[in-house]
Order: structure tokens, then C-alpha cells, then sequence
């Protein structure tokens, strides 16, 4: 199950996911995630889309029970669904902006963690959970004050989640991406994109497909002995 399937980083999770033989529910609040779909089915993959709002409780209860009617089970649940925001001076944010951003970027990762765990419990099967946190929820960055708040909160209730529900077979990593091009982006104007890259030691940006490797790498039984990380996969960023 992806959040956040319809474009950017979960598009390209459900494809990679749909290549390795997954059968995929792509829950977005956008209509795009439709042609994914239909992409995804051309090349023999099997899709679903259940229209979601990841920050409504009731969205992801009817989700998770969609899942099961149509599928089965759940085994992995991939939370990516999120919102950025070009910036803006502490006092400037209003708390309906705090509260969108926290709603979407932390409390739909919560709710998406409860109702899969849930599901993974009375299944008896064990699970794989993969967050995407960000660099950004562990270094400051000027005025991005909700979202690296929210994701730092990803990464600290993914260390929780893990150790919590490690001897139940359940593994909650995440991953903490740097600047991935993808359509989040277009709020940066040209001078903020080339500021980006060259914070990037590599000298680019991310590629969705890159991002989407390591989130079928931290699922993939490869990694059994993982249960509670946050792996940042940067082009170097947070190290300098
Ligand atoms: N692109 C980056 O530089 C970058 C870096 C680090 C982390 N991330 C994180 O990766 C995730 C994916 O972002 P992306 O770069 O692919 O951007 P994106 O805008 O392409 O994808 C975000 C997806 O989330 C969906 N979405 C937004 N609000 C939603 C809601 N309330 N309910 C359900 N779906 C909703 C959108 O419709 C879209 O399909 C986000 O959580 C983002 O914070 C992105």
C-alpha cells in the first residue's frame, strides 16, 4: 500500500513494487493517481486506487478495509503522501498553515501506521512499514519551520514504532531523502533549484526511481535485521 502514489516518489515506488511482482493500492487525494493506475496495469501490474485523505481517520479506516476485500492482506505499507511549502518567517505562519502541514506530513503517518499495524497484527503475518521522513527533519533549514517539524516527527514515531513492534515481526524504517526532483519542487523558483544542487555534494538532485530503490530495499527481506531506521539517502547533503 502507497500513500502518495498518484505522482513523484510514490509513482515511482508503485511502479518499481508492481516490477517485483507486488500487488499495489495506490491511496492519494489526487486524480492523477488514476492514470498510474492504468500505467501500472499496462505493464502487467496489479493496481488499485482508493481516493484517500491520508489526514482523515475514517479515509484510512475504509482504506486498509478496501485492501483487504480487494487483496487479501496486508504485507507493506508505505506512507508518502505529503505537502511542502516554498517558506515562511515564524511570524508569518498561521496555525491553519501549522495544522495542514502537521495534519498531512505527521498525523497521516500516524494514522497510516495505526490502521496497517492493526491489520498486520490480525493477520498473525508480520509487515514491513516504510516512512519517508526527510534530511530535513534532522538538520534546520531557514523558515521551513512546520515541515521539518513534521518530519522529524516521522522519524523520531518510526524509532518508537520499531522497537515497539520488532518481536511481533513488524519492521518500521524510514528513509530520509535530500532534494529529490519531483513535482514538490515546483515551489522553488530557478535560483532556489541551483541553490538546492549545490548543496548536494553529488552535484544533482534526486531521481524519484533512486528514492524508490532504497524503499524496496528497506521492505525486502534483505534487510530483516533492520527494524527501526532512518536511512538517509542524500547525495552526500547532511554529511559536509
Ligand atoms: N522531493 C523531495 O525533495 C523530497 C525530499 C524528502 C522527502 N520528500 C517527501 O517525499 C514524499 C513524496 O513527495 P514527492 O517529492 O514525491 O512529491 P509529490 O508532490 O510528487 O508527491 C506527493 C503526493 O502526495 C499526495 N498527497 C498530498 N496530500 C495528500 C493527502 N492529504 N492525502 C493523500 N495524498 C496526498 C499528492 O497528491 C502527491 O501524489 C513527501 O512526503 C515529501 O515530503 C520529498
Amino acid at each position: 500500500m502507497i500513500t502518495g502514489g498518484a505522482t513523484g516518489i510514490g509513482k515511482a515506488t508503485a511502479q518499481l513494487f508492481v516490477q517485483n511482482g507486488a500487488k499495489v493500492v495506490i491511496a492519494d487525494v489526487s486524480n492523477q493517481a488514476e492514470n498510474t493506475i492504468k500505467e501500472l496495469l499496462n505493464i502487467g501490474g496489479e493496481a488499485i486506487f482508493v481516493k484517500t485523505d491520508v489526514s482523515k481517520e475514517t479515509d484510512i479506516k475504509n482504506l486498509i478495509e478496501e485492501t483487504v476485500d480487494h487483496f487479501g492482506k496486508l504485507d507493506n505499507m508505505v506512507p508518502i503522501a505529503g505537502i511542502g511549502h516554498p517558506g515562511t518567517l515564524i511570524h508569518e505562519v498561521t496555525l491553519d498553515h501549522w495544522q495542514q502541514m502537521l495534519d498531512i506530513n505527521l498525523t497521516g503517518v500516524f494514522l497510516s501506521n495505526k490502521y496497517a499495524i492493526t491489520q498486520m497484527q490480525n493477520q498473525g503475518t508480520g509487515g514491513t512499514i516504510v516512512n519517508v521522513s526527510s534530511i530535513m527533519g534532522d538538520v534546520g533549514k531557514t523558515n521551513q519551520f512546520s515541515y521539518n517539524a513534521a518530519k522529524a516527527g516521522v522519524a523520531n514515531l518510526t524509532r518508537s514504532l520499531g522497537v515497539t513492534y520488532a518481536n511481533q515481526g513488524i519492521r518500521v524504517n524510514a528513509i530520509c531523502p535530500g532534494f529529490v526532483d519531483t513535482p514538490i519542487l515546483s515551489i522553488a523558483d530557478e535560483e532556489k533549484r541551483s541553490l538546492l544542487i549545490s548543496a548536494h555534494p553529488i552535484g544533482r538532485l534526486g531521481r524519484a526511481e533512486e528514492i524508490a530503490r532504497t524503499i524496496l530495499f528497506l521492505a525486502s527481506e534483505d534487510l530483516s535485521f533492520m527494524v527501526e531506521a532512518n536511512l538517509i539517502v542524500d547525495g552526500g547533503y547532511t554529511a559536509q
